[in-house]
């Protein structure tokens, strides 16, 4: 690694490995020096984190995937760039491939009409919703987390068990993971970013959404887009790529593209949780991230 250190943002990066509960980590291509730099900025900076470094020299085992990634170009293409009138955004058109029609077809909403309600409106409406099944089941309606006058809107799947408890969309280990995601390319959740999903009710025991119960649920997220008016949308997640880009192909497929989504630009990743189970999407998120830092800044 021949670029200078950026030793706030490894630190960042360990803590952030610490509160994953991933306590080994190996940083291929650093010197030992450097390491130990890095290692001393960590503990200065936090110090409570549990991570413990295992450092090779200059070759050895490669867990750090960010570590190599980091140093790498986007591969990834944006697409269809033209301006839209009126909007903060340029503006981009319909699905790259043409295809696949973009996620803005009605679909049936629950008895209220979503469209005329204000921010509040909506979320209380959401609160008390039992258009479908789910509504037997949850602790509580989780709506959003993050700053809904947040430039980026993040957008998964459902909640599971901690966000029910909670009532606060990914606080479990996928949310840690995806705080960790979005803080490698400078964004929030407290600043930055609002983050919602596709249903705002868990499905019991985590199981994957019916689409009954997106057709019912999806006129909220509708709703709450047109509200936040994100400059840019990352969905994460099969289902929320769906969705959003109306096209019914596998992650691997839809991602490295920007799509739009009532005009605004869209980015499709994987879902944190998949990414815990598979490192291997590793780079290619990496490339996804670069790819909306790119639509973020313009470039
Ligand atoms: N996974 C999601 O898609 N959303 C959450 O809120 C939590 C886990």
């Amino acid at each position: 690694m021949s670029d200078p250190i950026d030793t706030s943002d490894f630190a960042r990066y360990l803590r952030q490995r610490a509160d994953l509960g991933l306590d080994e980590i190996f940083l291929e291509g650093l010197t030992r020096d450097e390491v130990l730099k890095v290692v001393a900025e960590a503990r200065r900076s936090a110090a409570s984190a549990a991570a413990r470094v295992t450092a090779s020299d200059s070759a050895g085992e490669m867990d750090a995937d960010f570590v190599a990634a980091a140093a790498s170009e986007s591969s990834s293409r944006v697409l269809s760039q033209s301006e839209r009138p009126g909007s903060r955004n340029p503006g981009y058109e319909a699905t790259p491939s043409g295809q696949d029609k973009p996620g803005t077809e009605e679909i049936s909403a629950p008895e209220v009409d979503l469209t005329v309600l204000n921010y509040h409106e909506l979320e209380s409406v959401a609160g008390s919703c039992e258009a479908c099944q789910l509504a037997q089941g949850r602790t509580q309606v989780v709506f959003s987390d993050g700053n809904p006058q947040a430039r980026l809107m993040v957008v998964g799947e459902a909640p599971g068990a901690n966000e029910d408890r909670t009532g606060v969309p990914f606080v479990g280990q996928a949310g840690k993971f995806l705080d960790l995601l979005l803080a490698a390319v400078d964004l929030s959740r407290k600043d930055s970013v609002y983050i919602c999903n596709v249903l705002k009710c868990r499905p019991p025991g985590n199981r994957d959404p019916m689409s009954d119960e997106i057709e019912r649920c999806s006129p909220f997220l509708k709703r709450q887009i047109a509200l936040v008016a994100p400059e840019v949308i990352l969905a994460v997640g099969t289902f929320a790529a769906q969705l959003l880009t109306g096209a019914n192909r596998p992650l691997g497929k839809l991602r490295g593209s920007v799509y739009a989504y009532e005009g605004v630009p869209l980015v499709v990743t994987y879902h944190p949780a998949a990414l815990l189970r598979n490192a291997g999407w590793t780079r290619s998120t990496w490339d996804d991230l670069q790819l909306l830092r790119q639509v973020m800044d313009g470039s």
